[in-house]
């Protein structure tokens, strides 16, 4: 007779189990991202998402510190400045004074080198429109007009002391654009986390409670449409050969196949967003008691490192560390 084959073998104990693991999680594959806004005295819950807030400038300090000692990655910031400061060019990117350039100069100074230090580098946190570049005078968005602007950005950040900018716009030849900027005013050694393959995606809606948005209709001129795979693969290819130092896939759970297909054809590390609605998605089924929060969580992330992310951007990034040290 001949044997039973058992892969059930394999299973059989929580050591074993973990003998034989494929995947990994650790806290250095985890970055954190987060909301500083101006002009607020206490840190603003997000009701969308339970547990994330709009930091004030001293709760990042604590925020971030504490993520950093949890082992985490790296730190993705966003800033939310005050409405009244919000213009149709988003002068508050570039600004030296703006809140997510004093933010980054600030967690700088604070944690230097031991953290990747990030920075969103789009303008719809501070436009008046909540477009993510500059608006033309048929109400689109004016590609070329933006790279301006994300050039500005980008320098200023990069003075501020981000180690990684995130231009997350998807314009055409922003990565090439900014990469030529920041060699020539020096920043040689400042990279370029490349939103490469970003889908207009549903599950961004939290997230615009979180900055405040202002954005009325879609992105669908700039962002993909969920759709298309190759798309996406040419999308990723251009970065790469702009000069792209990490490509991301963006989000996280809808698009695994992506992060698979990337992390197949690309020679620098690659990540993914696990987004806001995939954060509220999890919550909201478990403050339901539907579902069991923290195996949910840890399976998400798993999931994700499984596709072929070596990076993943996650709100649970300083929870998780925690847990997982
Ligand atoms: C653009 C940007 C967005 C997110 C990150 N960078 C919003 C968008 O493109 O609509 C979404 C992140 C999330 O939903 O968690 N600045």
């Amino acid at each position: 007779m001949s044997p039973v084959i058992r892969p059930r073998r394999l299973r059989t104990t929580p050591a074993m189990r973990r003998l034989v693991a494929e995947t990994s999680l650790e806290p250095r594959h985890l970055v954190l991202p987060m909301f500083v806004a101006d002009g607020i005295d206490e840190p603003v819950p997000i009701s969308s998402m339970p547990g994330v807030v709009q930091h004030t400038m001293d709760s990042l300090r604590g925020a971030a510190a504490e993520a950093v000692a949890a082992g985490v990655g790296g730190l993705m910031l966003f800033g939310v400045p005050r409405a009244e400061d919000k213009d149709a060019t988003g002068s508050g990117a570039d600004a030296e004074d703006g809140i997510l350039n004093r933010a980054l100069r600030t967690l700088a100074d604070d944690l230097g080198d031991s953290t990747v230090l990030m920075a969103d580098t789009c303008l719809d946190e501070f436009t008046d429109h909540g477009h993510c570049g500059v608006v033309d005078g048929r109400g689109r968005v004016d590609n070329d007009e933006t790279l301006e602007r994300y050039v500005s950005m980008s320098l200023a950040q990069a003075r501020a002391g981000a180690h990684l900018l995130g231009p997350s716009g998807m314009m055409d030849g922003q990565v090439a654009t900014i990469r030529a900027a920041l060699d020539a005013e020096g920043f040689t050694d400042t990279g370029i986390l490349a939103y490469a393959a970003k889908y207009a995606s549903a599950f961004y809606g939290p997230f615009r409670e979180a900055v405040g948005s202002s954005l009325q209709g879609d992105r669908r001129t700039y962002q993909q449409d969920a759709a298309n795979r190759l798309e996406a693969l040419r999308e990723v290819r251009l970065d790469l050969e702009e000069g792209a130092d990490i490509v991301m896939v963006k989000p996280a759970m809808s698009y695994l196949d992506i992060v698979r297909d990337v992390a197949e054809m690309s020679d620098v590390p690659v990540a993914a967003y696990q987004i806001s609605g995939e954060y509220s998605m999890i919550s909201a089924a478990a403050e339901r008691g539907w579902i069991d929060r923290d195996a949910a969580i840890l399976e998400s992330l798993t999931g994700i490192r499984r596709a072929g992310a070596s990076i993943v951007l996650t709100y649970w990034a300083a929870e998780v560390a925690q847990r997982l040290s």
